[in-house]
């Protein structure tokens, strides 16, 4: 009887996580954000972060925007949909988060709980750490931004001493550069600020969970719930780089100490453990201390 219960249980529990489907991913999704939020006493926080909320009323949408994390797909359909053209939405100069702000304004703590109970309420996140390595690679390398241009530079300057004033700083610069400004408790920037400071995640209510990882299945789940199956479009975009991140992540990853690692993994140890994702394909890389 027991061999006959455990065969059965196999087949149940293969044929279980072969069929799973989106909706079953984005329940346990949801589910473990709770499970970790009560572990974590919310994550530390004990009020909404609102700023970077944005609700879509024609739509019924609300939206929290994770710099470097689908926020170009994102602001591509909602700058779109209140009229402003493609080609202003997709040049390099635009704002499109003051563009959206403008026609979907702020919402106060208890007018956004509200608005979570009543809408398609969503967040789009990413492996944290990759989220780190596509902003340093768009924000520090790239060079397009003027201020990230200077900021760039600033960082360079304060790790080496050799009197250069435009200097680009290495992956492990700017690691040390987030680690410090952690420390000495200056807010980070928002393309790498941890998700658990932008949304507050554990004091939202979401109907789903979409990851970059699995953005398609994710966008297509959305787009079944929602009923805007018509409306959303896909950007084309086109990256000059597209080292396989494999690469990169051992490019970078392996330039950080045991020490630095550590340090940098701390600060985003939250939003790796709300959304399960794993340091371990980074850790690999780090050098061995001497
Ligand atoms: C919402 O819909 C109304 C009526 O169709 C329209 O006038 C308005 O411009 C829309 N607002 C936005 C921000 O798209
Ligand atoms: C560059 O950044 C530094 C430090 O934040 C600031 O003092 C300086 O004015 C900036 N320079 C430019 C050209 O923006
Ligand atoms: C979306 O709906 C279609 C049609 O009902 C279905 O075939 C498809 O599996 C659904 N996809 C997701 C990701 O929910
Ligand atoms: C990408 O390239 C295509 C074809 O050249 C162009 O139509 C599209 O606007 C470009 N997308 C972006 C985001 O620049």
């Amino acid at each position: 009887i027991v061999g006959i219960l455990i065969c059965l249980c196999v087949v149940l529990y293969t044929n279980n996580s072969a069929a799973k489907s989106v909706a079953d991913i984005n329940r346990d999704r949801l589910f473990h954000l709770r499970e970790v939020c009560e572990r974590t006493n919310n994550g530390g926080k004990t009020a909404i972060e609102t700023s970077f909320y944005i609700h879509v009323k024609n739509e019924s949408l609300l939206y929290c925007l994770v710099f470097k994390s689908g926020t170009t797909s994102w602001f591509y359909n909602i700058n779109r949909w209140a009229g402003i053209s493609e080609e202003k939405i997709l040049d390099d100069k635009t704002d499109n988060f003051m563009l959206a702000r403008k026609m979907h304004p702020w919402e106060n703590p208890r007018v956004l709980l509200t608005s979570m109970k009543n809408t398609y309420s969503f967040i789009v996140v990413r492996d944290p750490f990759e989220r780190l390595i596509s902003a340093y690679e768009e924000r520090l390398l790239g060079q397009i931004h003027p201020y990230f241009k200077n900021l760039s530079h600033q960082i360079y300057k304060r790790y080496h001493d050799d009197g250069q004033e435009f200097g680009i700083p290495s992956f492990q610069d700017f690691a040390r550069y987030v680690v410090d400004q952690f420390r000495n408790k200056k807010p980070s920037d928002l393309h790498w600020r941890p998700i658990n400071d932008l949304c507050t995640p554990c004091l939202a209510r979401y109907d789903s969970i979409m990851k970059m990882e699995t953005f398609a299945q994710d966008l297509e789940y959305l787009k079944n719930r929602t009923h805007l199956h018509e409306k959303i479009k896909s950007v084309q975009m086109n990256h000059s780089r597209r080292d396989p991140i494999k690469r990169l992540i051992e490019k970078y990853y392996s330039q950080l100490t045991k020490q630095q690692f550590d340090d940098l993994y701390d600060i985003y140890k939250i939003d790796f453990e709300l959304f399960q994702y794993s340091p371990d394909k980074y850790a690999k890389f780090v050098k061995p201390t001497e």
